[in-house]
């Protein structure tokens, strides 16, 4: 008899994005006519920086002919985008990153969704609260948790990200193996300072923890005094693991590319205590369930770190970050408490009711799309989150909505 995986049986529902499309769906099914602007799903709006669609129809071109066809690529991506990305992401700012530590992957999502496999199943995993839940969901797919109750998993070790601490969550008083971190935040918005990242990187030395990092944001800081890469930390390469998108800074959601740091000196270790370097095992699964990003969506990632890509790309965020500014400030005025809104596209909202409660009623009264808090975890409850990717216009007519279905 074939049986089934039973830790799926313990996962909530559907995934938090999906439940909320299929409601936002079934709205606009019964109100037709009613015009729905999407401030939920952090999906960007905005059309590709020039320089990548250039690359990308040239890429294009080139596979038209028998002389520049490419077939299977390397799978953890070409060199000409994994030296751009070690040059201008890590070099650039003082990380010692070469482009023989970059994996260059589909996404974000995959990649932090698919790195604990490496990891065992009896490994004690730290996860903030509120959180992408994309991290969780996996640990319980793999049988790291106990059954669901009462708003969290047992055996999970949460880390409360609250606005006592400022949504940057304290080191716990359980011993974790792995931790999940991110910054800016999703969903919060919140950034940490290097020295408060150093205590988590310095953590994770004196435990034998290692650190998984999630910086899909990075581009929106514009603090130059925050960290971009927890490698800015020193020491941070014998004990984290760093993802970075496309998505975000280049409007890749759709064409997707992205890619996972493994230093060469990251470790954990076997049953007996002895150290394994994590890249050989990291590119060994790479390499077996992997094959590549496609040829002319690696050259349109490379372009992102062309003159041209960079100005287009940094124009892009500016119109994003602008528009967060916007939602912060008409947040503000309307009398409510909130984090993020600068240095981060997502502007995390007291909400001072039932967080669902409040998602119907913005979709109903307003016609306008959040993500509710509870969705990240159980410190979200009470809270909902606007996402700044949408045109100004939309999110200027959001806003004046917003403001008469509150008053
Ligand atoms: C979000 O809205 O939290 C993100 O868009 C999800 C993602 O990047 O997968």
């Amino acid at each position: 008899m074939i049986k089934i995986n039973e830790h799926y049986l313990k996962l909530q529902a559907s995934y938090l994005f999906s439940n909320i499309a299929k409601k936002v769906g079934d709205f606009q099914k019964a109100n037709p006519d009613k015009d729905i602007i999407r401030l939920g799903i952090g999906d960007v709006t905005r059309a590709l920086p020039q320089a990548c669609t250039d690359a990308f129809h040239s890429a294009i071109d080139e596979m038209a002919t028998d002389s520049g066809f490419r077939g299977y690529g390397p799978e953890q991506g070409y060199e000409f985008l994994r030296e751009a990305i070690a040059k201008n992401d890590f070099q650039s700012r003082g990380a010692d990153i070469s482009a023989d530590e970059i994996f260059v992957s589909d996404g974000a999502k995959c990649d932090s969704g698919n790195i604990q496999e490496l990891f065992t199943t009896d490994a004690r995993i730290a996860i903030p609260d509120p959180v992408y839940p994309v991290y969780l969901d996996t640990n319980v797919m793999a049988g790291r948790t106990g059954d669901f109750a009462d708003g969290r998993y047992k055996g999970i070790i949460y880390l409360d990200s609250t606005k006592e601490n400022n949504y940057v969550p304290s080191l716990p008083a359980e011993k974790p193996d792995l931790i999940y971190l991110c910054f800016p935040n999703n969903p919060t918005g919140s950034t940490i300072t290097k020295a408060e990242l150093k205590t988590w990187v310095d953590y994770a030395k004196e435990n034998q923890a290692l650190i998984l990092f999630d910086a899909a944001y990075e581009a929106f800081i514009r603090d130059e005094s925050l960290p971009k890469s927890i490698y800015e930390v020193e020491g941070a390469k014998e004990v984290a693991i760093e993802f970075r998108s496309f998505s975000k800074n280049a409007g890749f959601t759709g064409t997707r590319c992205a890619y996972t740091v493994v230093p060469k000196e990251c470790a954990a270790f076997d049953a007996k205590g002895g150290k394994q370097l994590i890249h050989p095992l990291w590119n060994r699964r790479h390499c077996t369930k992997f094959n590549g990003v496609s040829y002319p969506v690696q050259r349109a990632a490379e372009a992102v770190y062309s003159e041209a890509g960079k100005a287009q790309a940094q124009e892009l965020v500016s119109g994003y970050l602008k528009n967060a500014d916007l939602i912060a400030s008409e947040i503000k005025n309307l009398g409510y408490g909130f984090a993020g809104g600068e240095n981060s596209p997502y502007i995390w909202i007291e909400g001072k009711r039932d967080s669902w409660e409040f998602f119907d009623m913005l979709l109903s009264k307003a016609g306008v799309v959040c993500t509710p808090g509870a969705g990240f975890g159980k410190c979200g409850e009470g809270y909902i989150r606007l996402s700044a990717f949408n045109s100004y216009e939309n999110v200027e007519e959001a806003m004046k909505r917003i403001k008469a279905a509150l008053a």
